[in-house]
């Protein structure tokens, strides 16, 4: 990507959480230095560095939900998946187990994942949020910026072909805070040359079966993006 259309996403960015109301960003991880420690982030293989991601994700304390974590949850899958979802946060399942979407909608996304012809264990599944919110109740601004820089990484070092944002709290922390899951599902959206297709979350398609209409043409465009050469 070019300097110029960089600089233009990441003061996109920025504005979108002025307007969130976040006053200060926590530091991301590190760039890699071959040898050092957490932070030294893109340093070793993708296991090794999904593996120190994880450990600061299990110890963080940069926003109050470590009070009330069980556990906090990284992702599942394939750390060579070409397909990444990113959901909203951990619910009381997740946080009881460590393993993101295995409740409800949990199941509901592994027979979307299923009806795309490929199997959960081939994709990578993550959330905004890597702790719960108590009561699942909607993540605050403070929180998604704590939050993000894990997620940036986890994009970093999975470098997927295709990332599908579940629901408008994931889609407003990627894309940014002026889109509405509403006016931007349908299209396909870029994130670091990466394309983005924003679809309705599976707790939402539970509560909203003829919702799942659009989902399904969500899901069919992102196994075209998927296609070799398509990308
Ligand atoms: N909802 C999410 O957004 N993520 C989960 O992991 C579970 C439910």
């Amino acid at each position: 990507m070019g300097t110029a259309r960089l600089g233009r996403q990441l003061r996109r960015h920025a504005e979108s959480l002025t307007a969130l109301g976040v006053t200060d960003v926590p530091r991301a991880p590190q760039p890699a230095r071959a040898g050092q420690g957490l932070g030294g982030a893109a340093a070793g293989s993708v296991e090794e560095r999904l593996a120190r991601l994880a450990r600061e994700v299990q110890t963080c304390r940069r926003c109050p939900l470590y009070r009330t974590r069980t556990h906090a949850v990284v992702s599942d899958g394939s750390p060579r998946a070409g397909l990444m979802f990113i959901g909203e946060a951990p619910g009381r399942d997740e946080d009881l187990q460590g393993k993101p979407f295995v409740g409800a909608a949990g199941q509901l996304l592994t027979k979307m994942v299923q009806a795309m012809g490929l199997r959960r264990e081939d994709v990578y599944i993550c959330n905004i949020l890597k702790d719960r919110p108590p009561g699942n109740r909607t993540p605050l601004p403070d929180e998604v910026a704590a939050c993000l820089p894990f997620l940036l990484e986890q994009i970093a070092i999975i470098r997927p072909r295709v990332i599908c944002v579940l629901g408008a709290v994931a889609t407003k922390a990627l894309l940014g805070d002026h889109l509405a899951i509403t006016k931007v599902r349908g299209q396909v959206c870029e994130f670091q040359g990466i394309p983005v297709v924003p679809t309705f979350h599976p707790a939402y398609l539970l509560r909203n079966p003829p919702a799942k209409k659009f989902a399904w043409i969500d899901l069919k465009r992102v196994k075209q993006l998927l296609e070799p050469g398509a990308a």
